[in-house]
């Protein structure tokens, strides 16, 4: 609670979303806005534009350190990111993601590295990637008393497994196993669950078996939310155009158009002017 909070979470700021916001919105038929961040300053344009998640992706790997994959995410950079993410905002919940190998080895490595994301950070909730072979870690997260969010269908740090980023659950077999395992993380606590490159229908399917929020990417328009990566969505990430991906700007562009704006004018020397300067007699501008 913050210090202009009573005690019934009331205050004059805007008040941060919980995960039970988060869950009553899919009742109340209220689509779910999630977005990526990885630094303050986008999280608080993402906050301040009305995204109701942000979650920091082990995908900044690739976005924002170019690597091929997301495995080479560790928990000091998911840790430093979460950080800086929840520091840009006031009402979005964070969500961080747990890193490849974090959570895998062991369940008692799993529950110390989800606490340690919401001690070092100040996000609300963990989000791991995974089904049935994932279930007693989430439960044991989730026992903890760490909010986790499942992610199904792609799973990129199971890239190399699945044979690169690939639709998921085409066939009735497939299909069957991925609603099974939505059911069953739903059953062991998961309070949302991603869904990542699968067929609409399947995705239609999945949202109206579980109760808790089904939040798409590359899975159609029926789930309770949606989630884009937010350097993707703003054009900056120009080399990366998938059919499910919308671009909203043409960041990568703007910048590009900008510096070499700035590059002409420097060497030609017609930026910074005299009205770009200062002078011990002026006005101190
Ligand atoms: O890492 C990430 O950004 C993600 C989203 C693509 C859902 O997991």
């Amino acid at each position: 609670m913050t210090r202009t909070m009573n005690v019934r979470g009331e205050g004059s700021a805007k008040r941060k979303l919980t995960t039970f916001d988060v869950v009553a919105m899919k009742s109340r038929g209220e689509k779910i806005v999630a977005i990526t961040a990885y630094d303050a300053l986008f999280a608080s344009l993402v906050d301040a534009a009305g995204a109701d998640l942000i979650l920091v992706g082990d995908s900044l790997a690739s976005v924002l350190c170019g690597e091929e994959t997301t495995l080479s995410a560790t928990m000091e950079q998911m840790t430093y990111h979460g950080r800086i993410v929840a520091r840009g905002a006031s009402r979005a919940l964070v969500v961080v993601d747990m890193p490849f190998l974090s959570y895998q080895v062991s369940i008692e490595e799993a529950v110390r590295n989800a606490g340690n994301i919401l001690k070092h950070t100040g996000a609300g909730a963990v989000k791991l990637e995974g089904g049935s072979e994932v279930l007693d870690t989430v439960e044991a997260i989730v026992g903890a008393g760490i909010p986790v969010v499942g992610h199904l269908g792609f799973t990129p740090q199971a890239v190399h497994a699945l044979g690169g980023p690939r639709i998921q659950g085409m066939d009735e077999d497939a299909a069957m196993f991925l609603e099974d395992d939505a059911v069953a993380l739903e059953e062991v606590g998961a309070f949302a669950i991603v869904l990542e490159l699968i067929p609409t229908s399947l995705a239609r399917r999945v949202t109206e078996v579980v109760s808790v929020p089904t939040i798409g990417i590359g899975a159609g328009p029926d789930c309770d939310g949606q989630v884009l990566v937010l350097h993707d969505m703003l054009g900056l990430n120009e080399g990366f155009s998938p059919r499910f991906l919308k671009r909203y700007a043409e960041l990568g562009r703007a910048t590009r158009e900008a510096v070499a704006d700035y590059a002409q004018e420097v060497r030609a020397g017609s930026y910074p002017t005299e009205e770009h300067g200062y002078e011990p007699a002026g006005d101190g501008g």
